[in-house]
């Protein structure tokens, strides 16, 4: 393979070219293989630092980056909003000021804005990795999700996705479908008309209906969360009409075995609303292959990204 352009930071999916992908996806692999082994560890970032910088609730993603750092050796701290100065009125910049004076090598950033981990990447050595921003973007969350599907479909091209619920509140939806649409992946959309965004990129089908969605052939169905804490106007009329017209129930769950699609959720799952306990418990779900596939993905771009602190 031709060597790749040293690369600091993952901000978002566009601007990651084929072959970095390629990279990150094709070295996950032998990370997700270990996990079968009794010593779970790789020494490659030992003496390396990590900082697990969370505004916003999260226990999945920053779980999943702390364990993938871990697995990798290095040494890892979790900064939570509530148990630190940010709270207290401390401003962006003075926080960088202070995790700089920490020399982290690498600082995975969730943050309830979008573009702040841009801002923290411009000012520092350190690597960033963008662990959700605002509306923005979720990179490792898309690079997950095309593994896990590539799993199920390695002649993935041409093959089909549709996209479930609060797409305009979704970074998940943004960063994968981007990512999925790079791969040779059709996207197609269904949720509330409010929720699905006007200036949708070209390459976002939309379909009115779960039959349009159906009669497409999706090759997997991935239901979003549905953002309550974005949603500022009332976007449909309560949480039980949203679950009879976009949630899993159990007569699409017969529609979906029909077809064999698989089905993806990025977690955290509101059981009721996106999807019932009955399509929890479907065969082809491939939502705990998602969190796997988490870890082995982020043990990736941890491995990838050079840090300008590494300069020996
Ligand atoms: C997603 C997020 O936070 O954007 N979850 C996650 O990363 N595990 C999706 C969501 O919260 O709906």
């Amino acid at each position: 393979m031709s060597e790749l352009k040293p690369r600091k930071d993952l901000l978002d999916i566009e601007s990651l070219e084929l072959d970095e992908i390629e990279y990150v996806l094709g070295n996950a692999v032998p990370f997700k293989q270990l996990f079968q082994r009794s010593v779970k560890k790789v020494p490659t970032l030992r003496g390396k630092t990590v900082l697990n910088l969370f505004y916003e609730p999260s226990t999945r993603t920053s779980s999943s980056f702390e364990v993938a750092a871990n697995r990798m050796s290095a040494d890892v701290t979790n900064f939570s909003v509530s148990s630190s100065s940010i709270t207290k009125g401390e401003s962006l910049l003075d926080t960088i000021e202070t995790l700089q004076a920490m020399q982290s090598d690498y600082i995975v950033i969730r943050h309830q804005a979008a573009g702040v981990p841009n801002i923290v990447a411009k000012h520092t050595g350190a690597s960033v990795i963008n662990a959700g921003d605002g509306y923005h973007a979720h990179p490792t969350q898309a690079l997950l999700d095309t593994m896990t599907f590539r799993e199920v479909h390695p002649d993935y091209a041409g093959k089909r996705i549709a996209i479930i619920g609060d797409v305009l509140h979704s970074r998940v939806a943004r960063s994968t479908s981007t990512l999925f649409h790079k791969q040779g992946i059709e996207v197609g959309v269904l949720g509330p008309g409010a929720l699905i965004p006007e200036g949708r990129p070209d390459f976002m089908r939309r379909f009115q209906s779960w039959e349009d969605v159906f009669d497409w052939k999706p090759h997997a169905i991935y239901l979003l969360r549905v953002q309550m804490e974005r949603q500022e106007g009332q976007f449909f009329p309560s949480i039980a009409e949203y679950h009879k017209m976009y949630g899993m129930n159990s007569e699409r769950l017969v529609s979906m075995r029909k077809l064999g699609a698989y089905l993806m959720h990025p977690g955290p799952v509101n059981r009721g609303v996106e999807v019932t306990d009955e399509a929890m418990g479907y065969e082809k779900s491939l939502i705990s292959t998602q969190v796997e596939n988490g870890i082995a993905v982020r043990m990736a771009v941890l491995h990838w990204l050079k840090p300008e602190t590494q300069k020996e």
